[in-house]
């Protein structure tokens, strides 16, 4: 199989950053899994539709075209609520997977999200899970909002990146929880540039151990 790097992980522990430096390093393609669910979210919204309507939502996934990712308003509360609802609907899921599954078997990708390792590609060359404390990852969203001049209160921050971890992990259909062969990396002390040269480190060690092995 290609080169395949999976990279799970709750909201804004780093993950969409280490991928996408990984996928140039490796001059592998990225997919930003998460796009999948915000764009199909978004497409129910345009409809004036309920997101947590399954058959709705399963439509919205199976009619989504490259376009619907590069939209502008994927982010911001209303389309993580949406994603957040889509996302937890198994037929939304089923419809999502032959196109993360063939964009990553063609010549190999990184792929990011909460069940790439586990369900999407569970032989995965390498997985990776990147988590940090839910308070690095309040400061880290809150200070992304700041930079894009948008106001918000730290508490309340850091409390919606808890209520999304509870939603992620609670939910029936692929919840987020680490594959058994999964390398935990911790990124609450380590900021972009530490964090890719310890995923590059575990990288060397796993597919090293992997070559030796075979
Ligand atoms: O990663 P991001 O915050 O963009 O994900 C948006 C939504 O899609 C989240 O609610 C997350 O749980 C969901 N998601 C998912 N599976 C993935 C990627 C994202 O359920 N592989």
């Amino acid at each position: 199989m290609s080169l395949v790097i999976a990279i799970d992980g709750p909201a804004a522990a780093g993950k969409g950053t280490l991928a996408k430096r990984l996928a140039a390093h490796f001059d592998l393609p990225h997919l930003d899994t998460g796009l999948l669910y915000r764009a199909t979210g978004r497409r129910v919204l345009d409809a004036g539709g309920d997101p947590s309507d399954a058959a709705t939502a399963e439509e919205a996934a199976r009619a989504l075209l490259p376009e619907d990712f590069s939209r502008a308003d994927l982010r911001g509360p209303e389309a993580d609520a949406a994603a957040a609802a889509v996302a937890s609907i198994p037929a939304v899921r089923a419809a999502l997977l032959d196109f993360q599954r063939n964009f990553g078997a063609e010549r190999g990708a990184v792929l990011d999200g909460r069940d790439i390792g586990t369900i999407v590609f569970p032989k995965a060359s390498v997985k990776l899970f990147v988590t940090a404390s839910a308070e690095a990852r309040g400061r880290r969203r809150w200070l992304e909002l700041r930079g894009r001049g948008i106001a918000a209160d730290l508490d309340e921050v850091t409390d919606q990146v808890r209520l999304r971890d509870k939603q992620d992990r609670d939910r029936a259909a692929a919840p987020l929880v680490p594959a058994a062969d999964a390398i935990l990396l911790d990124t609450t002390d380590l900021d972009a540039d530490a964090t890719f040269a310890r995923a590059l480190a575990l990288l060397a060690q796993r597919l090293g151990t992997a070559g030796r092995s075979q």
